[in-house]
């Protein structure tokens, strides 16, 4: 069987900590399965610019380019708050979602039953829930441009960021929505704020003319972002797969991870399109947080995002869904069996740190391949 090529950049804080679990989970499947996972390991962010002045290198760029799926730990932290703003660690995530041209990124907010307790919302709330944020990741404001600081000359500054969509940019994200929904529950809720941005209403047009001409057999809804943002808190059960653009899908999904006990439970798939000869996309997995600066290092950091993430990619590059499946049942007994990272600790539970989360997840993993 050929070999199946992943990139793991790991990056900083608490990055190198949770991929370290993943190997160990990739080292399972080789073993028990064959899968012929062989995994390369680059720099990227802060710790790649200590080592050559770049977020990421031109060869990491071209690792990421040429493997079959790229594991993606997080990046960023004060040591760099000084750095010039291209050269910044964040600078290496956004330039390999561009250059892959990751355009859909998938955000499942899944509630554990074990963890219906942990939320900061009341059980009833978020007991069952099963949704899909779909981010829009190559366009917005994150990438328009111009997008600069212009000093007027008179003691003022000006700062500019440029939010910027074009058709077939929105055309291919409500496509992958509506496709997504097919799978589910077949309800899409596009978001924006078509009162008052013109990409809202550009944004909105699109959505419903791709749902009229392809779609029309599936739900779509509109809500304004902020008040969407709300409805997400007050009852997030009455969403199936949200829509909606890069920035607000960023913030949208951080307020969803509170839905599921923890930041540290989120993970995320970013896919390009598929290659018309060979039907392969380019695919990055990454958890939904950041490098948590504040407890790198401690080896207490919840590895289940970056986990939940190597699914994933087993599911979306690999077609591996026995496998995927067991690594998802994998987490959710061991939070059925009382183990508990600091962040979803629960009364009567054990806590442990981040590399005995792991190897509860592996072991339990180990055994439903075997079995
Ligand atoms: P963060 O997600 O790193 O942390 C927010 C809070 O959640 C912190 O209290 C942290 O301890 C906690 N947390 C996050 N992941 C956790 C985990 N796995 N287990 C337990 N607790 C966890 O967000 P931040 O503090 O705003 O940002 C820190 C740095 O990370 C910044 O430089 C930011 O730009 C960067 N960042 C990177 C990514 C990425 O690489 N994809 C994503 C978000 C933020
Ligand atoms: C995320 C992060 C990134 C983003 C940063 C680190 C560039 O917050 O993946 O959610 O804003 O997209
Ligand atoms: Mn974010």
């Amino acid at each position: 069987m050929s070999e199946r090529r992943l990139l793991l950049l790991p990056g900083d804080g608490i990055g190198p900590e949770i991929m370290a679990e993943a190997e160990k989970l990739i080292a399972i499947l080789n073993a028990e399965r064959s899968t012929g996972f062989a995994t390369e390991t680059a720099l990227v962010g802060g710790s790649a610019f200590d080592d050559g002045g770049e977020a990421i290198s031109e060869a990491t760029m071209g690792l990421a380019m040429g493997a079959d799926a790229v594991l993606f730990g997080a990046v960023g932290g004060p040591k760099w708050d000084g750095v010039a703003y291209d050269k910044r660690p964040e600078a290496g995530l956004l330039r390999l979602r561009k250059d892959m041209e990751l355009f859909a990124n998938l955000r499942p907010a899944i509630c554990y039953p074990a963890l219906a307790d942990s939320s900061s919302l009341k059980r009833h709330v978020i007991e069952g829930l099963d949704i899909l944020i779909l981010r829009e990741l190559t366009g917005g404001v994150y990438f328009g441009e111009p997008k600069e600081i212009v000093d007027l000359g008179n003691g003022q500054k000006r700062a500019v960021d440029t939010q910027v969509y074009e058709t077939y940019e929105v055309e291919r994200i409500a496509r992958a929505a509506f496709e997504l929904a097919r799978t589910r529950r077949g309800k899409v809720t596009s978001m924006e704020k078509r009162n008052v941005m013109k990409t809202g209403v550009f944004w909105n047009e699109t959505v419903t003319r791709i749902h009229r001409e392809e779609f029309p057999d599936l739900t779509l809804e509109h809500e304004l972002a902020d008040a969407g943002g709300m409805k997400l808190v007050r009852e997030p059960k009455q969403f199936d797969v949200i829509v909606t653009d890069n920035l607000f899908g960023d913030m949208l999904s951080d307020i969803a991870a509170m839905l599921t006990g923890s930041l540290g439970m989120l993970p995320s798939a970013s896919l390009g399109k598929a290659d018309e000869a060979s039907g392969r996309r380019k695919a990055l997995y990454e958890p939904v947080h950041g490098s948590a600066p504040d407890i790198a290092g401690r080896g207490i950091a919840n590895p289940i995002a970056m986990i939940a993430s190597l699914a994933m990619c087993l599911r979306y590059s690999f077609a591996m869904e026995s496998e995927a499946d067991a690594l998802d049942a994998a987490i959710a007994q061991t939070l059925e069996d009382g183990i508990r990272t600091g962040d979803i600790m629960a009364e009567g539970c054990q806590k442990v740190g981040t590399s005995q989360m792991g190897d509860a997840i592996a072991e339990r993993f180990r055994t439903r391949l075997a079995a």
